[in-house]
């Protein structure tokens, strides 16, 4: 019989008076994917950082080959070929991607290194610079880097917590099929996700954690619906949602337009080139992409945190072109950062300080306790230091500002990366009501699902270009189309 890799023996984590995990027992075998799946906070990440050195558990232990073993750092678990890829890509941003690399790697930044990484980079597709500072990349391009970096590590486990969330099809592929070929030569797996239609499609055992504790644990062919049960206890919240519903732009001026606008990256070169583009109040448009062609510029221009080159940016018909961003708030636009921990949050202040730093006006305590009752977060203790919140909770603090103050106009980035299946739902639905209410929404995004889920038109982004737009009632019937010219065009 095959001897697991590892083992994980009755661990137990408590942090305060949440548990974390609750007697968690697992075993991975060498050349298999173990799925982990479960909701926003239950233990997933708590699980992935034991087993990285990162926590010491309260109580069990893990087994390696037979051995038990006790990690007090993550270069313990590197010796024995533990790496995490985590949710929160862990890269310096002062330093180009080769070097990171090669730091990470403890060698130098040798041609050999440019040429592995180049070579790995172009087989995703990924036309980046090897010398481009971290700092310039998207969340998704650190979270390839981060994963890329840790494959030239040649892990014996390799934890990938989130980080592989919103690819499109055929990078995601190409990645999944990278994860896999790793475990056809022996690698062990542990594949973290709240998407429960892909994990069952690369997953070859799934356990589901609930509260901290495994709920169940299933073989190779298990229904979604089998997983969803598992982890939600019931599958009911797919149903809050319509699709692709068909809004009446209440007015007709636009709320927000973007006019012939040209954004240069840090190098210079013109990240945002022409994009044009209006949204009404009652709208929501989605401007869909492959990360790194200029949805990021894109956004940080429009509210204020990046240059514009040339062209206008309009609020209500006002020119708002060069204001500050702090004006443009005043004036009703809502920004929701695509990183949650770095730019979302501000992460040593508790929910109800970050809370009060978003809004315009003053936050009662009934405010904020319904802000945090209606997107769920998890604890829903106010008084808590975000930096304890799982990384999904974190995420819904971010977007708490949707509630906080009327928007006018709603810029909303990767709103729901860390979401599991139920809270994204409850955001597109929050998303959906504002627009309902009068808001206009401009989505940034990388995931096509989200978009044509709620959005009244869909443009396609590439090469800071928007190459198509797509509209109608139906959007959810352009799936393929749109797919193919985020990545052909
Ligand atoms: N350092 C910490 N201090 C206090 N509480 C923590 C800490 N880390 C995690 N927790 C709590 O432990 C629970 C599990 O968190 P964890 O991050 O493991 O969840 P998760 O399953 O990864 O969720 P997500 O899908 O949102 O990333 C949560 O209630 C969280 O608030
Ligand atoms: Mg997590």
């Amino acid at each position: 019989m095959i001897r697991p890799f590892l083992q994980v023996v009755q661990l137990y984590k408590k942090f305060g008076d949440i548990t974390a995990l609750n007697n968690v027992s697992l075993a991975i075998y060498p050349g298999e994917i173990l799925v982990i799946l479960g909701e926003n906070g239950s233990g997933k990440s708590t699980l992935a950082k034991i087993l990285y050195g990162l926590y010491f558990p309260d109580k069990g232990y893990i087994k390696i080959n037979g051995t038990p073993v006790i990690f007090s750092s993550p270069a313990e678990a590197k010796s024995k070929g533990i790496f995490l890829v985590s949710q929160r890509p862990q890269l310096i941003d002062d330093m180009s991607i080769l070097e990171n690399i090669a730091l990470f790697l403890s060698t130098s930044p040798s041609r050999g290194l440019r040429k592995k990484l180049s070579e790995i980079l172009n087989y995703l597709g990924m036309a980046i610079d090897v010398d481009k500072s971290v700092h310039a990349l998207s969340y998704t391009e650190k979270q390839l880097v981060d994963l890329v970096k840790v494959l030239l590590a040649q892990p014996k486990l390799l934890i990938v917590d989130e980080a592989v969330t919103y690819l499109p099809r055929e990078l995601k592929h190409k990645f999944l099929n990278i994860v896999k070929g790793f475990a056809t030569r022996g690698g062990s797996v542990m594949y973290i996700t709240h998407k429960v239609v892909e994990a069952a499609e690369i997953g070859d055992r799934f356990a589901v954690l609930r509260r901290g504790s495994v709920v169940g644990v299933f073989e190779k062919g298990v229904d979604v619906s089998t997983l969803r049960q598992a982890m939600f206890g019931s599958e009911e919240y797919l149903t809050a949602i319509t699709k692709s519903p068909v809004q009446r732009p209440l007015h007709k001026t636009p709320a927000l337009s973007v006019e012939n606008l040209v954004v240069f990256d840090e190098y210079g070169k013109p990240a945002v080139n022409d994009v044009s583009l209006s949204v009404r109040l009652g709208d929501v448009v989605a401007i869909l992409g492959i990360a790194g062609n200029g949805q990021k510029e894109l956004g940080e221009a429009i509210v204020g945190l990046r240059k514009v080159a040339k062209g206008k940016v309009l609020l209500n018909g006002d020119e708002i072109t060069h204001m500050p961003a702090s004006e443009r708030v005043r004036r009703g636009l809502i920004y929701v950062p695509e990183d949650p921990f770095r730019e979302g949050v501000a992460i040593g202040l508790t929910v109800a300080e970050n809370m009060k730093l978003f809004s315009q006006s003053r936050v009662s305590k009934e405010i904020l306790e319904t802000a945090i009752r209606k997107l769920e977060v998890s604890p829903s203790n106010p008084l808590i230091s975000v930096a304890k919140l799982s990384g999904g909770n974190i995420q819904k603090v971010s977007l708490s500002r949707l509630l906080l103050n009327t928007p006018r106009v709603v810029i909303a980035y990767s709103p729901t990366r860390m979401l599991d299946e139920k809270s994204r739902v409850l955001i597109l639905r929050t998303l959906q009501k504002l627009a309902e209410s009068g808001s206009a929404v401009l989505l940034l995004s990388e995931d096509i699902e989200e978009a044509v889920y709620i959005s009244t038109r869909i443009g396609v982004i590439v090469n800071g270009k928007i190459v198509k737009f797509f509209e109608g009632p139906e959007l959810e019937s352009y799936r393929e189309d749109i797919e193919k010219v985020m990545v052909h065009a």
